[in-house]
């Protein structure tokens, strides 16, 4: 756990004779690269008051580039949105650079009950550290968006820094996320079905999200379905538990909302959920995570199987034939999803540009601005 005290006179009596470990709010003061967040946490003065006292934990620092890529950071900074926006760079625990691997982890920061990015399962919502194949350290945060660590493993009193070249987004709902990172198909069929309200209210879950072209392969089918057989068909994308891809295995059953079940397929680097691919891994939401995929699962054919050599894999729906436009998109707000967010297969979802960055922003001071 993180224990915040005052004056930490137990880190103090750790430092060695001649070594000058520096307590938080010095290193941040003289390091040039992050004089935006030294700035920012001056003028908050009750992250300072926390932060100067904490121990035992990791800061992911932005650095000046970073803010940067914010135009409306005043703003922010001087917003309710910038404390939870900070708390979600700081890690409980200390996590040098030798604890990324490739294999990604699931780091719990010291986000707490903050709206809208609270977990709503009540536990912390975490960061995905990662190694890139060309060991990059990488950080993932809400909406598929990451950061490559540009200076790893500065000590301070309270544990270590490492600075990074982009803001995280906290994970946020379900289908705010999806709208964001160009779900509208999915968004669409969740509003038809009436289901909006009801998935951003779900807790520990896993979400497996239809990209807006697997739904457009089974266009003339799920367009002609009531809402309530709509339901049905999401329901079982739906899984009561949060599964990352590093819990995923091959031969894996799920049981999904409806009880009915899911298999997991994988060969080398490529996971199928049944028939389906999943092309965008570890989009992390305030509920759980959310895996993108390339085909509509069908609850009807629960035995479908994946075409492991195929680049597409074929619908799971036996009678479907591709609309000529993508299903259920009229109506939904597609201003904000030309960010050029693109689910990738080897992972993740990549980086946003800074529009993303001011959606969030516009999204999180709106639902601030809802808070009692
Ligand atoms: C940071 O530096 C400024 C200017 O040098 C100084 O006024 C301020 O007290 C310093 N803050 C901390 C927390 O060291
Ligand atoms: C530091 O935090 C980690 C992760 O929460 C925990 O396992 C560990 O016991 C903590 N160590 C101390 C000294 O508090
Ligand atoms: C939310 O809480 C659940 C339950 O503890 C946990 O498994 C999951 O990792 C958390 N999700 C996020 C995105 O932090
Ligand atoms: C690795 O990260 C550095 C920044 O730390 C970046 O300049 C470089 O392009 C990255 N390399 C790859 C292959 O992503
Ligand atoms: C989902 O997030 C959006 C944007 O922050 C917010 O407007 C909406 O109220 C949230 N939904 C729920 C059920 O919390
Ligand atoms: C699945 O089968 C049931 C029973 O035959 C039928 O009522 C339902 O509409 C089917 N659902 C879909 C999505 O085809």
């Amino acid at each position: 756990m993180m224990h915040i005290k005052f004056i930490s006179l137990l880190s103090l009596a750790s430092l060695a004779v001649g070594q000058t470990v520096p307590d938080i709010l010095t290193l941040l003061n003289g390091t040039s690269s992050l004089s935006q967040l030294a700035k920012a946490i001056t003028n908050a003065p009750e992250v300072a008051i926390a932060l100067g006292g904490a121990e035992n934990i990791t800061i992911l620092a932005p650095n000046d580039e970073a803010f940067k890529a914010f135009s409306q950071m005043e703003q922010i900074v001087d917003g309710e949105m910038f404390a939870p926006l900070l708390t979600y760079h700081v890690l409980n625990g200390i996590y040098e650079s030798t604890a990324f691997s490739k294999t990604p982890k699931f780091l719990p920061s010291i986000l707490g009950d903050y709206q809208p990015f609270r977990n709503l399962s009540g536990a912390p919502q975490v960061v995905k550290a990662v190694l890139t194949a060309s060991n990059n350290a990488t950080v993932f945060g809400g909406l598929g968006v990451s950061a490559s660590v540009v200076t790893a493993n500065v000590k301070f009193t309270g544990g270590v820094v490492h600075i990074i070249d982009s803001l995280l987004p906290p994970p946020m709902n379900i289908s705010t996320t999806a709208q964001i990172v160009q779900l509208t198909s999915l968004v669409g069929a969740l509003t038809k079905a009436d289901l909006v309200d009801i998935v951003d209210r779900l807790a520990g879950v896993t979400v497996f999200a239809p990209t807006n072209a697997a739904f457009q392969a089974v266009g003339n089918l799920v367009s002609d379905l009531t809402p309530q057989q709509l339901g049905d068909v999401l329901a079982y994308h739906v899984v009561p538990q949060v599964a990352y891809s590093t819990s995923l295995k091959d031969g894996m059953e799920l049981t999904a909302l409806d009880g009915k079940k899911l298999t997991i397929t994988i060969k080398g680097d490529a996971v199928f959920v049944n028939g389906a691919r999943v092309t965008g891994k570890d989009v992390l939401v305030n509920a759980g995570v959310v895996h993108v995929i390339d085909s509509v699962l069908n609850p009807n054919n629960t035995n479908d199987k994946p075409e492991v050599s195929a680049s597409t894999q074929s619908p799971a729906f036996p009678s479907a034939t591709r609309s000529p436009d993508e299903p259920f998109t009229s109506g939904i707000d597609a201003s904000s999803t030309t960010t050029g967010a693109s689910p990738s297969a080897t992972g993740g979802v990549s980086k946003m540009g800074v529009s993303t960055f001011l959606v969030l922003a516009g999204a999180g001071v709106f639902a601030f601005g809802m808070m009692a």
